[in-house]
């Protein structure tokens, strides 16, 4: 709806680019979409690989860049996962889950990740819209482990015809209705659709910081709930990553 896109061929990174335009004042809706990124970002710091893949178009690399005043922003990237889940696996057949706060997993395995950054408002207003980019990798077909904590899952491993552009096709739409319904309503629309496809929830997990628990899924608020010797913590920050054991 209204939305430009716009493709290349090559670029660093499609986020940088679209925050790179949003401090130079540049805050119109665009979906930016690349071939190939030469210093992809992933969440944490961690680089995105997107060099010696053995094959062109393996991935889809894009990014979506649109100002937004929600009136709470916590659980947006939940949402934004749940929506490439669904667009990507339906029915839920083919066993696509979300592995908080918003990566795809198929069988423990990585198939999309999600980067998600904010630009600051030039007003001093605090509920003035923020320049949101949301960046989304989706491996196509296979590619290269070396780097990635977990080991990658691809698309063609169960639809062997998967082509970046279909995928973007069937991506994009569902996305920006949702980025609009969670300005609206928030998380709660997609609390329960989370709940369906999360793979932390009733697992042994490690903090990044060492400490381990027992997952109990995610809050109404989308903080992962997370039991452990000291009790129930509510974890809500961007900068902890989570794994299961
Ligand atoms: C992660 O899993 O840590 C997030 C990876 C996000 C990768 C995408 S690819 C398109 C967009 N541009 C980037 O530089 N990163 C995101």
């Amino acid at each position: 709806p209204g939305f430009m896109v716009e493709a290349v061929a090559e670029i660093d990174s499609t986020n940088t680019e679209l925050m790179r335009r949003a401090r130079a004042g540049r805050t119109d809706p665009v979906l930016l979409v690349a071939e190939r990124q030469t210093a992809g970002r992933g969440r944490l710091g961690r680089p995105w690989q997107s060099a010696q893949q053995p094959e062109a178009q393996s991935s889809l690399t894009f990014s979506l860049g649109m100002p937004l005043a929600p009136a709470d922003w916590s659980g947006l990237s939940l949402a934004v996962g749940v929506s490439v889940a669904e667009s990507l696996d339906p029915t839920g057949a083919h066993k696509v889950g979300l592995k908080w706060p918003n990566d795809i997993w198929v069988n423990d395995s990585k198939l999309v990740g999600i980067l998600i950054e904010t630009a600051m408002p030039q007003t001093a207003q605090p509920d003035a819209a923020r320049y949101l980019v949301i960046g989304i990798g989706i491996n196509i077909g296979p590619r290269e482990a070396d780097g990635m904590r977990t080991p990658p899952a691809w698309l063609r491993q169960w639809q062997p015809e998967a082509s970046a552009p279909e995928v973007l096709q069937s991506v994009a739409e569902p996305l920006v209705r949702s980025v609009l319904a969670f300005e609206a309503h928030g998380f709660a629309p997609f609390a329960e659709r989370f709940a369906a496809r999360d793979v932390l929830r009733g697992r042994e997990v490690t903090l990044s910081d060492g400490t381990a628990g027992l997952c109990e899924g995610v809050a109404w608020g989308g903080e992962l709930q997370v039991r452990t010797d000291a009790g129930l913590q509510l974890i809500s920050s961007d900068e902890v990553s989570v794994r299961p054991r």
